[in-house]
């Protein structure tokens, strides 16, 4: 099979404008959505803080392998992968880890268009004046009602994925770099602002208490997991999204530094989101752990009580909107750049191609709220399922295979020629990361887990 070479792949222009990028697709559901339902789950404390410890001394050494690995194979996933597989004389058969990150992506993005549907939705009926709920039943009722609609939910669906295709068709720095440079700064003071609100007017000292005084009798082999998992879907690591955005990555550029930034503002915006949430949970006796539901039912509360709060309710699903698509255009990336290499299509047509199979594919997600919410598998809809596939399998093992790949497989050579502007020292302690740390913590956590 032909495959182009790799000057056909754009780069970005500045450090700033990659950095904004990554951090654009680190910064999304994960962190506003996902993140504190999954620690209200998880019991508050325990779970942030064992999640603090997964984003920092696993997901930094991974992202930092996966974006090496992505600039020194200068293609594709799957075929970056081969080709650095083949260059430090290795099976081609590493580039599975370029496959898992291919189609993880892809199911990601199934139904991770469909929440940012909602999110879509949500921003509409504010700024109608539509969503004045002044309480957890009413709030709730409204999402019971968005939810079950099978065809408003299809609608907005469609609609988040044709904005998807839209931007990943004009490319890497017409599309996605012009749409990430001042949105994600005016989503993180919009987002101050709430937490400021939510800690005045909501329960504050009881949320940060939930939040920050760990219960470890909470704590589980599946809350472990989930912690992982979580850490791994906001870092936005090992479904291929990293190693597409180290490919378009100058060689000046620090990947270890850059990846310190992009994990720093990503945490820092899931934490802000949790102190913007619990506030109200707790203010109006809503429940922590209700799941997926939780920040459509909590927020609009404190917006149909401030004043200006249509505006401002409005602004907060609008940039939720926005910092969706900055992270489903990175989803929808890595299968885009394949089918350029391979398809010889151009890049409008691979774009509407592969964002119309993740729309087939959301539909399953789209009925698991309405017709199919019934019908399950192992205990969980088809959107669960997807969810937990995705969160506590694909990403763990692709991240393990990322570092036994790039810590075992990739010579000390080529990665200090990658990671050539820290000192030695700093290279060290990263290379014991990826070389032991790393892959037993993760084999512990899956162990712990069967067992
Ligand atoms: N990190 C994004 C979020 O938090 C989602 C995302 C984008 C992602 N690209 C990814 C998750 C790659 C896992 C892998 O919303």
């Amino acid at each position: 099979m032909a495959v182009a070479a790799s000057a056909t792949h754009e780069h970005w222009s500045s450090r700033a404008a990659f950095i904004f990028a990554a951090v654009g697709s680190a910064v999304g559901l994960g962190n506003i959505w996902k993140f504190p339902y999954e620690a209200g789950q998880g019991g508050g404390g325990a779970f942030v803080l064992i999640y603090l410890v997964f984003v920092f001394g696993i997901g930094v050494p991974v992202m930092i392998a996966e974006l090496s690995l992505g600039r020194r194979g200068q293609m594709s996933p799957p075929n970056s992968v081969k080709k650095v597989a083949i260059d430090e004389g290795r099976s081609p058969a590493w580039q599975a880890i370029g496959w898992f990150g291919v189609i993880g992506a892809f199911l990601v993005l199934s139904f991770y268009s469909v929440i940012a549907g909602f999110a879509l939705s949500y921003m509409t009926n504010t700024f109608l004046g539509n969503l004045s709920v002044l309480d957890g039943q009413a709030s709730a009722s409204h999402f019971g009602a968005l939810t079950g609609n099978f065809w408003l939910v299809l609608f907005w669906h469609a609609l988040f994925i044709s904005l998807t295709i839209f931007v990943v068709a004009r490319g890497v720095t017409k599309g996605l770099e012009k749409a990430v440079t001042w949105l994600m700064p005016a989503l993180f003071c919009l987002l101050v602002f709430l937490v400021v609100y939510s800690l005045i007017f909501g329960a504050g000292a009881e949320a940060v208490r939930f939040l920050f005084e760990p219960d470890f009798s909470k704590v589980t082999g599946r809350v472990v997991l989930e912690a992982l998992g979580q850490a791994f879907f906001s870092l936005s690591l090992a479904l291929g999204t990293m190693l597409i955005y180290g490919c378009y990555l100058p060689r000046d550029i620090s990947i270890p530094r850059s990846a310190l930034v992009v994990a720093s503002a990503d945490t820092g915006v899931a934490l802000l989101a949790g102190l913007a949430i619990f506030p109200i949970v707790f203010a109006y006796g809503l429940e922590a752990g209700q799941g997926p539901g939780l920040v459509f039912v909590t927020l609009p509360i404190a917006f149909a009580q401030m004043p200006g709060g249509v505006i401002i309710g409005g602004m907060f699903f609008l940039l939720l909107s926005i910092a969706a698509l900055t992270s489903s255009i990175s989803l929808l990336e890595p299968m885009v750049s394949w089918l350029e290499e391979h398809k010889a299509v151009d890049r409008l047509k691979s774009a509407i191609l592969g964002g119309g199979l993740v729309f087939m594919v959301g539909l399953g997600s789209v009925l698991s709220f309405n017709h199919w919410s019934d019908i399950t598998l192992f205990g969980r809809t088809f959107l669960g399922n997807l969810d937990f596939l995705t969160n506590n399998i694909i990403m763990p093992v692709g991240g393990f295979l990322i570092v036994v790949f790039v810590g075992w497989r990739v010579s000390r050579a080529s990665m200090r020629d990658e990671l050539h502007t820290i000192s030695d020292r700093q290279f060290n302690i990263w290379r014991a990361m990826a070389r032991y740390v790393c892959p037993l913590a993760l084999l512990a956590i899956f162990y712990s887990v069967l067992s």
